[in-house]
């Protein structure tokens, strides 16, 4: 690759930064000068200095981005913002190519996306043979009785032949719209539903997390619909080992530490 893509990727600037960088001659690839910013460099087995500093090249990105709702899992989109719009607008234009999201998440759906290049890794996460679970926060209409909530661990139709994995139900509470996060409250009150009578503050909720080992389409939403209720708020929070970080704000994204990446390339 082009030695001024190369150090623009590994984030020494913009391209045209990194040009300046070049031509100022702080550059070295395998101990020698180099002054043209088109000069080819082996990211695999070419050594490259900037003044002092060794450049390492890693081949494969890792970020987590909290999605905020109305934004679509995809690439591109004509008329949504994408996740790698997001992506951009966080870290820069400077992202490497072919990044993309490992699995996605409905437009109405918050939380954890991993983007990556790495495609052997997406598809270990996504393989429907892995079964790598996926935890959900999810605030449902009503009261989801015990019932429905032994439906919904053991196995629930939800129209497609075959019913769901075992699931786990965890943290299950039944509360009032004000106890429930702020911008939770707002999400739910944007819903209120004309055909229920009782305005949304009136309402008893069912919140819970759900840890699904399948990703079927819509698979929470139907589920839920399945026991008797309906979504109003979703949230992903988990992908295997992955945890979504508390601190990232709806539309902020992170690269994952390396304790993160190497826990989620573990067989
Ligand atoms: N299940 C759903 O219904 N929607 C999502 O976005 C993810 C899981």
């Amino acid at each position: 690759m082009r030695l001024d893509k190369y150090l623009a990727e590994m984030s020494y600037g913009t391209r045209n930064e990194v040009k300046k960088i070049i031509r100022s001659g702080s550059v070295t690839i395998n101990g020698v000068q180099v002054l043209k910013p088109e000069t080819r460099v082996d990211e695999s087995s070419d050594i490259v200095y900037i003044g002092d500093e060794r450049v390492s090249y890693s081949r494969y990105v890792y970020y987590m981005l909290n999605k905020p709702a109305g934004c679509v899992s995809a690439v591109k989109d004509n008329v949504h913002k994408t996740v790698i719009d997001l992506l951009k607008e966080n870290i820069g234009n400077n992202t490497r190519n072919g990044i993309f999201p490992a699995g996605r998440l409905d437009i109405d759906t918050e939380g954890l996306v991993l983007l990556t290049n790495d495609g052997a890794l997406a598809h270990m996460l996504l393989s429907p043979h892995r079964h790598v679970d996926k935890a959900y926060y999810v605030v449902a209409d009503g009261i989801i009785t015990e019932n429905s909530i032994k439906q919904l661990t053991d196995g629930i139709d939800i129209g497609d032949g075959t019913l769901t994995l075992p699931a786990q139900a965890e943290n299950i509470k039944l509360c009032r719209l004000w106890e429930l996060d702020e911008d939770v409250q707002d999400i739910i009150k944007s819903k209120n539903n004309a055909d229920i009578s009782q305005t949304p503050a009136d309402r008893i909720y069912t919140s819970m997390e759900l840890v699904l080992h399948e990703g079927r389409y819509h698979q929470v939403k139907r589920m839920v619909q399945a026991a008797g209720s309906q979504v109003l708020y979703l949230k992903r929070i988990r992908i295997g080992p992955l945890w979504l970080d508390k601190e990232l704000l709806p539309g902020e994204c992170r690269e994952l530490s390396e304790e993160e990446t190497s826990r989620l390339l573990r067989p």
